[in-house]
């Protein structure tokens, strides 16, 4: 079987077609849990297209598709990572095997070419991201291909409801120039772990609705142009917002029947008794956008308060909106960062624990990667809103 199919890179034209296909029949993570599908809208490629380099490979049996891989490659900062704490990553995703074709050494063929193209672009490591409970995948990763868990962050994830938050008076937000976004992140978040050296590219991206910061009324401390003299106000936030929903929408695929029971008799709730103002739980099972939260940082005595006003926000922002098909808000942090205490979520639809694991490729880079996988990181996480 395994000298049958062939690996090579995706044709846009002629494959489109069988890799959306591919994508539907393949549920990902356990069989038991409720699982979401991606409609990546006639663009498969879609989820790579927005980083400096990427590529899509397929393997063909007969002419038929019967697995998928996809990776993008660019520059982070990476601690001790020697001589500088700059390194080039390569990431590992969209991996899919046709139910009909596995364990047949389809995905291993398929991550090991992925392995050559990101070794032929001099990358220093690769990382991907997966459910703990998804076993075939870990042991794919881990076992298999000597990944090792790196980091454990949470996604978190609010409904968009009619009901809009109120926002202390006390809390000033303001919309950043993109310039002034760029250098504020470069300053306050260049540290950060995975920190994307072409921030400016992602900040510039039509995807990338905005930046905005928060803090107190009264405390702007010579902030005129934020940041730009130097100075920032003593207790700050900031974040921005990326519109996944224009690259992929999301539908849940499967959801056992007790579930769908509580969406009905919530929504009929509401329905009935506005006064309640039960934030309203959205229709998830038909094709749904949503809007990432990235670059969230603040500073300062209460400054949670300030990125706890600035997504709620977000939140009046998309509930205002014209755009009705986004349906949750996401947003990923480090899973010791504190500021998940402050984002606005629901613990029932967010995940506390996404599973990163990371490899080096080459022989200098195993110290680091030694003490990556090592050392619990105390340090924030910086989650690229073109790899959600
Ligand atoms: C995960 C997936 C890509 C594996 O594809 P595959 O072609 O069957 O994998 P391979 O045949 O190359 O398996 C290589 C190794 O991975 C591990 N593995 C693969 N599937 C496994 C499973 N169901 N249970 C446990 N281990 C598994 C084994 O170590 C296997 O080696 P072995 O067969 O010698 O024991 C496939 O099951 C799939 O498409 N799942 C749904 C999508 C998904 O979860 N993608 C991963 C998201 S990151």
């Amino acid at each position: 079987m395994e000298s049958e199919f062939i690996i090579r890179s995706y044709e846009g034209q002629s494959d489109k077609a069988q890799v959306e296909d591919l994508e539907r029949r393949c549920e990902v993570g356990p069989t038991e849990s409720i699982f979401l599908f991606t409609d990546s809208m006639g663009d498969p490629i879609c989820r790579i297209r927005n980083s400096p380099m990427y590529k899509m490979l397929v393997a063909e049996l007969d002419k038929e598709l019967v697995g998928v891989i996809q990776g993008s490659i660019k520059v982070v900062t990476i601690h001790c990572h020697s001589p500088m704490d700059l390194a080039k990553v390569g990431y590992v995703l969209g991996l899919r095997v046709s139910p009909h074709h596995r364990r047949r050494g389809v995905a291993a063929s398929l991550i090991q070419r992925l392995e050559e193209w990101f070794t032929s672009n001099d990358v220093d490591y690769a990382y991907m991201a997966t459910e703990k409970d998804n076993q075939a995948s870990v042991r794919l990763f881990v076992d298999k291909f000597g990944f090792a868990k790196f980091r454990t962050p949470a996604i978190l994830v609010n409904p968009v409801n009619h009901h809009s938050f109120k926002i202390s008076p006390n809390i000033e937000i303001a919309r950043l120039k993109i310039e002034q976004a760029e250098s504020l992140y470069r300053r306050f978040m260049g540290a950060t772990e995975f920190f994307p050296n072409d921030i400016d590219k992602i900040l510039r991206n039509k995807l990338s609705l905005g930046t905005w910061v928060a803090y107190f009324k009264g405390d702007s401390n010579g902030w005129g142009d934020f940041g730009s003299n130097g100075q920032v106000p003593n207790s700050w936030a900031m974040l921005s917002v990326w519109n996944s929903g224009e690259v992929y929408k999301l539908r849940v695929g499967k959801a056992p029947f007790s579930c769908l029971l509580f969406t009905k008799s919530w929504r009929l709730i509401d329905k009935i008794f506005p006064c309640l103002k039960l934030p309203t739980l959205p229709d998830f099972f038909n094709p749904f956008g949503f809007y990432f939260m990235y670059g969230v940082y603040h500073e300062g005595p209460f400054s949670g308060k300030l990125a706890r006003g600035l997504c709620q926000f977000v939140h009046n922002m998309v509930a205002k909106s014209k755009d009705e098909s986004c349906k949750i808000i996401v947003t990923e942090v480090g899973g010791r960062d504190e500021l998940k205490h402050h984002i606005p979520h629901w613990r029932s639809l967010s995940c506390p624990e996404d599973f990163w694991c990371i490899k080096a490729l080459k022989k200098e880079g195993t110290k680091t990667f030694h003490e990556l996988t090592k050392t619990p990181s105390t340090r924030a996480l910086f989650v690229d809103p073109r790899e959600v």
